[in-house]
């Protein structure tokens, strides 16, 4: 596959895709959103790949939705176009998706972000969702996602200010996981993907699945959820070799099996 918008890479387990149209500072058009689906399809596949980063450019992860390929369109090519199905099917990947925030997280590229699982962030990030400066509101999830990241406060003032939030604040707000100075963000976020990637591939699935319904479902429910779950990998020899590893004092080997 020849790649025109991105960079994929796959090391230790691990599937980096790196956003790639500096041009644009890495706007999301349908050939970018596309290849990032692409890119996960084919991870996904891969049984050799326990996790997937996602990473932009040292000065933007991602601007944005594409303003100049957006502007001239009305309401039915909006509508029929595939790009809001693409975005969403980012956010419906079983294994976990860490991004890695460098510089500005704006728009389309604030909600990519909040698509994945964590994030991790460079002391230059940018968090915004500045749509309201151009006539239109958050369009791939923004104002939910980001509300159930940081609360409504705070996710008011910056939907309908335009206002940008620094690393600092988005760690303290709930929105980030960890802050790394920008010239190890990516090494450091390919070491913790690693690490998960050397787990086993069923209990990391499982356990993004179970967090994931606690947006979704009644206290009550996901815990009925998380028990079932719980009770199934009971099934798997991972959890055997997890335990018996334990009982003799050495490393896990995990198969996915
Ligand atoms: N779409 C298309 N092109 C973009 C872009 C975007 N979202 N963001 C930046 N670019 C382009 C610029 O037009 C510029 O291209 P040219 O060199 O051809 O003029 C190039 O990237 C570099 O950008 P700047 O010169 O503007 O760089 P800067 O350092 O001065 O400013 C910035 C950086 C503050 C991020 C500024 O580019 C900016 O404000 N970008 C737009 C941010 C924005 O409004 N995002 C929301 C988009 S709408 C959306 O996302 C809807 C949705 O939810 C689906």
């Amino acid at each position: 596959m020849q790649w025109q918008s991105i960079i994929l890479q796959k090391q230790n387990g691990v599937g980096l895709i790196q956003l790639n149209r500096p041009q644009a500072l890495n706007a999301l058009n349908s050939q970018l959103i596309s290849e990032i689906n692409l890119a996960l399809d084919e991870l996904e596949k891969d049984r050799e790949i326990g996790c997937i980063v996602l990473a932009g450019s040292e000065k933007a992860f991602a601007a944005g939705a594409d303003i100049k390929e957006m502007a001239e369109l009305n309401f039915p090519d909006i509508y029929y176009d595939d790009f809001f199905n693409l975005a969403d099917r980012i956010a419906q990947r079983r294994k976990p998706l860490i991004a890695a925030v460098s510089g500005y997280a704006l728009g389309g590229g604030c909600e990519l972000a909040l698509m994945c699982d964590f994030i991790y962030c460079a002391d230059n990030a940018k968090f915004g969702l500045p749509e309201v400066t151009l006539g239109v509101i958050p369009g791939i999830g923004g104002t939910q996602r980001l509300t159930l990241a940081i609360g409504k406060a705070k996710a008011m003032e910056m939907c309908l200010t335009a206002r940008q939030m620094a690393a600092e604040e988005a760690e303290q707000s709930g929105l980030v996981a960890r802050i790394f100075p920008k010239a190890t963000l990516l090494e450091e976020t390919l070491a913790a993907a690693e690490k998960i990637a050397e787990k086993s591939l069923t209990a990391t699935m499982m356990i993004k699945e179970s967090i994931n319904r606690a947006f979704e479902v009644s206290l009550a429910e996901g815990l009925r959820f998380e028990r079932r779950t719980f009770h199934s990998i009971f099934a798997t020899l991972d959890q055997k070799e997890g335990m018996q590893a334990f009982v003799e004092k050495r490393q896990a080997i995990f198969k996915n099996q």
